[in-house]
């Protein structure tokens, strides 16, 4: 297989444009959370530097210890004349659950950080709030990743990973409760003369918090098998949150004080696991040296969740996880065994020996032979055309499997690894996109606050905009404003619709 360089614009470029993003933001804030800042960045560059050289240095250790996989979707693994994998599967073995490395430096980044962080502070004036969310944070983490350690050695039962994220995050959520106890929504415009301004979910919001860890845990790791997109997925999420801690820090004014600091605080998360996943992400990307583990997945997917707790953007995270979300509606029906459709060890999808591309894999069984559900969900699946189905011997038949990976190769066919990984990747880039374009421009038509700082003109009202477009197009250019931009877009959309 020809060796294929990881592109190098894909880390530095990010980096330094994250740089200057943050070099910028860092401007407008006190001096000792610029130091801090500084500091961060410091750290996450030696962090960058430490898991590439400890990733490199031990690979050949974790194999060693029985850490290893072989990479399925390859011409070095061993497949009988029908091009099917030979079992016990016979290849080359490449590190595998290298998330560990990952994690361990990420969470000793963050302790070296702590001084640093709080040292500025007078005694008498100290953060105990903020440090103590800090800590919890770190400890919600470092279980998870452990969590997922556990399962890369003993393959853990899923009666077990649903409760410990669970378990694991009640730290936060109690110090989050302690710090303000935020649980209260905004009601969109239209509908507060219904509900009001506000609506206090109370314990319902905890409990959306509770889901939210449990999922984000685990949708990285059901959106796996294909090299690159388990960090790379996680990557385009971290900047995605640095963009939308950037661009926060940008609007909010001054007198916001502690919406701010929540920004910074995510900020001092998102750096250091941008910086360690990149790092990753050069070793993983295809073809693979390294396999990341499902530790990786979880501490991913766990940070995802701290950070949106802490932050305070718990809901726009949901939207940047909408791949993930979509990947596990539709997995439903394989990961539930309810509703009984057959779900193999690996879903992801199957090598074409011939031409060296992936196409769908497939789940076998007999229609007849599933549970009212699951037969009713099969039919439904098939008549709308979600699924590829091929007939096979004796009644049985040929499902692609359940997975966001499978539908996208049945969408627009086979291909090369690398080339389905972009493909996915660029599915995660317009859904952050799509969530920019709803936290800024749509969220203004349904609530007077979002624009804090400066409310928009009256020319930007949706029935003005349309009937002045596209003349208004042009005024993009000298207003600069991406909450405008968007909420033209929309008023665009909107306009289209209602108020011809
Ligand atoms: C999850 C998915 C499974 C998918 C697997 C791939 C569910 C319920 N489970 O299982 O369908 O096949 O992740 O990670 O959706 N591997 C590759 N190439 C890659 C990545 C992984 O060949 O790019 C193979 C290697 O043999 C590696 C193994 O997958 O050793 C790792 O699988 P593991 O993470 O243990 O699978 P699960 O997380 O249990
Ligand atoms: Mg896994």
């Amino acid at each position: 297989m020809a060796e294929r360089s990881f592109p190098p614009g894909l880390t530095s470029l990010p980096l330094v444009v994250a740089a200057a993003a943050l070099a910028h933001v860092a401007w407008g804030l006190p001096t000792n959370l610029r130091i801090s800042l500084a500091v961060n960045l410091g750290l996450s560059v030696l962090g960058y530097m430490a898991t590439s050289s400890i990733v490199a240095t031990l690979g050949p250790t974790f194999v060693k210890a029985n850490l290893r996989g072989i990479d399925l979707n390859k011409e070095t693994t061993k497949r009988d004349a029908n091009g099917v994998l030979v079992r016990p599967i016979e290849g080359i073995p490449i590190p595998e659950s290298q998330g560990t490395v990952t994690a361990a430096v990420y969470i000793l980044v963050l302790s070296v950080f702590i001084p640093f962080a709080f040292a500025s502070y007078e005694l008498d004036r100290f953060p105990h709030a903020e440090m103590a969310e800090y800590l919890a944070a770190v400890l919600t983490i470092t279980f998870a990743s452990f969590m997922g350690f556990a399962d890369d050695v003993i393959d853990l039962r899923w009666r077990y990973k649903i409760p410990i994220p669970f378990l694991a995050t009640l730290p936060l959520l109690s110090v989050y409760y302690a710090n303000g106890n935020h649980t209260g929504v905004m009601v969109p415009n239209q509908l507060r003369w219904l509900f009001g301004d506000f609506v206090e979910l109370g314990f319902g919001f905890y409990l959306f918090l509770l889901w939210l860890a449990v999922f984000s845990t685990h949708a990285i790791n059901i959106y796996a098998g294909v090299n690159g997109l388990e960090v790379g997925q996680s990557v385009v999420i971290a900047a995605s949150v640095l963009v939308l801690n950037i661009v926060q820090l940008f609007r909010i004014p001054e007198e916001f004080k502690e919406y701010r600091e929540s920004h910074v605080q995510s900020i001092f998360l998102m750096v250091p696991f941008l910086a360690v996943s990149l790092s990753l992400l050069r070793l993983n990307w295809f073809p693979a040296k390294v396999f990341v583990g499902d530790t990786y997945c979880y501490f991913a997917g766990m940070t995802f969740a701290v950070v949106s707790i802490v932050g305070h953007f718990s809901k726009t995270m949901v939207l940047f996880l909408i791949p993930q979300l979509l990947n596990f509606l539709y997995s439903c029906p394989q990961l539930f065994p309810f509703i009984g459709i057959p779900c193999p060890r690996h879903r992801m999808p199957n090598f074409n020996a011939s031409d060296g591309t992936v196409c769908n894999s497939f789940a076998e069984f007999n229609p007849d032979d599933l549970k009212p559900l699951g037969k009713l969900i099969f039919v439904v699946l098939k008549s709308l055309r979600l699924v590829r189905v091929c007939s096979g011997p004796d009644g049985k038949v040929q499902m692609s499997n359940l997975t966001l990976i499978n539908f996208v190769l049945y969408v627009f066919g086979p291909c090369r690894e690398d080339v389905l990984c972009c493909r996915l990747l660029a599915i995660q880039v317009l859904s952050s996109l799509l969530c920019f374009s709803l936290r800024f421009g749509l969220a203004s038509y349904l609530f007077d606050v979002v624009l804090w700082c400066s409310p928009l003109p009256e020319r930007c009202s949706p029935d003005v905009i349309w009937k002045r477009c596209p003349m208004l197009w042009a005024e993009w250019l000298w207003i600069c404003r991406p909450e405008v931009c968007c909420k033209i877009l929309w008023a665009q959309f909107i306009g289209k619709f209602f108020f011809k």
